[in-house]
């Protein structure tokens, strides 16, 4: 123990026993710009704080006298096995947050058994991460592009390379305003402003690795193309999406299609209408719509007006997932799986692949540790008795 301990990233991680307390050693590992980027919301961040506000609401009920010492978190989604209800989310930019980025994610997932899904902004390729992954379960997020045969190749490049799913990003008309971002210059075109520039020769390690390994790129689009470096603007996404063109994807891809920032039953149910095998209810982290509801809040309705309509679509829920008793209420309240997206990000930002590994380890440990308080078995035992949103 005290070998492994001499080693400064185990050190570092050895002390964080919670993904709070990585939250509160990452910021300090990154420059500011990218802290921004990664841990702000849109406008005001109404939504950011509700996000978190409505776990807070969360009030666990245990039925039994909790005598269950070995609970198991193993779960399917998508009718194959995952080791625990959790999908690590699509983010943009990973290379930011870590030079070994989705690489890094990818590796650390497949090896604690969880779905990885990739950005259409990722910035390594859809090829390089299924290498990094093997026996991992990748998927891969589509921004439809008003371009089809950009589309076209995203999802032949996911065909190619083992993606099990497509996850169809529905919340992005135009991207959210963060103030922030504007401020600190990270905009399309990006622009260095003093205090951006100041706060990268604070971390001249970050500085030189990201400098000394790959171009920083969009590296889903072909090399060269304006896409790999301007992919995210606006102009070039699909800003019209309708249930019809999820059902033209699936049929083009002829696999699972999941769709993702949903936030209402009636656009839950147009889409599992239209073909989607599952829907994400996300406010994207907070980052997209300001005052949009806390998916948490949604989950129940949800849930009921699919189980409706289809005996098999799953229902998952994203933004503000922070420990494995959020997971455990999520489920209660009849979600089928959450995805995390800054946790993860958070480790990367510590500890590289081993931080991301340690993320991934405390959500199991932490959902394990109140199934057991819970009197919950397994995943399938957890119900609606079990959680309860409190008013207030
Ligand atoms: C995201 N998210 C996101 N979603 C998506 O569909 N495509 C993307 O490229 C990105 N990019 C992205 C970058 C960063 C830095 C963050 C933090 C998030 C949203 C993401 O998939 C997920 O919905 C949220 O991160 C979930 O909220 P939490 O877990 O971060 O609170």
């Amino acid at each position: 123990l005290r070998d492994a301990h001499r080693d400064p990233v185990e050190r570092r991680l050895a002390r964080c026993l919670s993904i709070d307390d990585l939250e509160e050693r990452a910021r300090r590992r990154v420059p500011a710009a990218v802290w921004d980027y990664v841990a702000g919301g849109s406008e005001a961040e109404v939504s950011l704080a509700r996000n978190r506000a409505a776990y807070d609401r969360v009030e666990l009920r245990p039925t039994t006298f909790g005598q269950v010492p070995e609970p198991s978190t193993a779960t399917t989604i998508l009718g194959r096995p995952a080791a625990a209800p959790v999908v690590l989310a699509p983010t943009g930019y990973t290379r930011l947050s870590h030079h070994t980025g989705e690489r890094a994610v990818a590796a650390s997932a497949a090896g604690a058994g969880l779905p990885y899904t990739l950005s259409t902004y990722a910035t390594a390729s859809a090829a390089d991460v299924a290498d990094a992954s093997p026996g991992g379960r990748n998927w891969f997020q589509l921004y439809v592009m008003k371009d089809r045969a950009v589309t076209a190749e995203h999802v032949a490049q996911a065909r190619e390379h083992g993606y099990e799913a497509l996850m169809i990003t529905v919340d992005t008309t135009v991207t959210g305003l963060k103030r922030k971002d504007v401020r600190n210059g990270f905009a399309i075109p990006p622009a260095l402003t003093a205090r951006t520039l100041a706060g990268l020769a604070r971390h001249p390690g970050w500085v030189s690795n990201i400098l000394t390994t790959e171009p920083l790129r969009f590296a889903t689009f072909p090399e060269g193309s304006p896409y790999g470096r301007w992919g995210m603007s606006n102009e070039l996404r699909e800003q019209t999406l309708r249930p019809a063109d999820v059902a033209g994807i699936k049929e083009q891809w002829g696999g699972p299609v999941v769709v993702k920032g949903i936030l209402s039953v009636g656009d839950a149910v147009a889409c599992v209408e239209a073909g989607a095998d599952a829907v994400v209810l996300s406010n994207h982290g907070g980052r997209q719509l300001d005052r949009s509801p806390a998916p948490l809040e949604l989950v129940a309705p949800v849930a009921e007006a699919v189980a409706k309509v289809s005996g098999t679509a799953e229902v998952y829920v994203d933004s503000g997932v922070r420990h494995g008793g959020d997971v455990v209420a999520a489920l209660g309240l009849g979600a089928r799986a959450v995805l995390v997206g800054r946790p993860y990000l958070y480790g990367l930002m510590v500890g590289g692949q081993r931080g991301v590994d340690k993320t991934l380890a405390l959500l199991v440990a932490e959902m394990r540790r109140t199934m057991c308080l819970l009197g919950t078995p397994d995943v399938d035992s957890i119900t609606g008795e079990h959680v309860r949103l409190r008013d207030s």
